[in-house]
């Protein structure tokens, strides 16, 4: 496929008239990335925008252990290297082909031509950046969730084992401390401490009734196995 018709796939300039396609073409390089090969390195510095014209990549990073987080995985269309063009940090991860890709490559100098010329390109990226945020703010907002609700559950348990009596299903606690107090005890929000304990009602681990709790023997079994 010539380079017009594969910019043309590309939902950041799907908006551009096709004299602007012609001029970006003559712009572009093209190169293949085989599978397993490092296309962007985290912490180096960057001077090319990277448009997927075939394949999937990973954008990855690495822990000090070697074990690798998946912030995300990018597939034809996309693109990705942006961040160190319009910030000018070094690169804020890897970039991994996942299996053999080909890719359109942007440098700086003409990346910002394009993108003063073609305001539309630059609202394309914004509008992805977004989505991406967006995103990240989910799992960054699951994982303090995920650990808010486990302590939650960690407090339930310690108030089970030292107050509850043995009840039909479970163990009773009969005068539970408020939500606030709660709250205060593992640091968090009294709303989080509802939502966890509307949650952990909703899935049949708990049964609330103004100050008691009854906690469930099948809750705390779980709990056990977790500690
Ligand atoms: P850059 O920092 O130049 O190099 C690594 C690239 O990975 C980055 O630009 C983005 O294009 C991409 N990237 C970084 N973080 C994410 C993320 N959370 N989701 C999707 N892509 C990302």
């Amino acid at each position: 496929m010539d380079t017009i018709a594969l910019l043309r796939q590309v939902s950041i300039f799907r908006e551009l008239p096709e004299e602007t396609l012609a001029d970006l073409s003559k712009r572009v390089w093209q190169r293949t990335a085989e599978a397993g090969s490092v296309i962007v390195n985290h912490e180096e510095p960057g001077d090319a925008l990277f448009i997927i014209s075939s394949g999937k990549v990973k954008v990855v990073l690495y822990g000090e252990t070697g074990r690798e987080i998946i912030l995300s995985i990018l597939r034809s269309g996309a693109f990705f290297g942006e961040m160190s063009l319009l910030d000018r940090q070094p690169r804020s991860a890897n970039v991994v082909a996942v299996e053999e890709s080909q890719l359109l490559g942007l440098n700086r100098d003409a990346f910002q031509t394009h993108l003063t010329a073609h305001p539309s390109t630059a609202l394309a990226i914004l509008a992805e950046m977004s989505r991406r945020l967006r995103h990240a703010d989910e799992v960054i907002g699951n994982l303090a969730l995920l650990d808010v609700y486990a302590r939650v559950a960690r407090t339930i348990r310690d108030l089970a084992q030292t107050q509850g009596e043995p009840a039909d299903g479970g163990l009773l606690i009969r005068e539970r401390p408020t939500q606030q107090e709660m709250a205060g005890l593992i640091g968090t929000s009294r709303e989080t401490v509802s939502r966890a304990l509307n949650d952990f009602t909703r899935r049949g681990l708990l049964e609330m009734n103004g100050k008691q709790i009854l906690v469930r023997w099948g809750f705390l079994r779980q709990l056990d196995e977790a500690a």
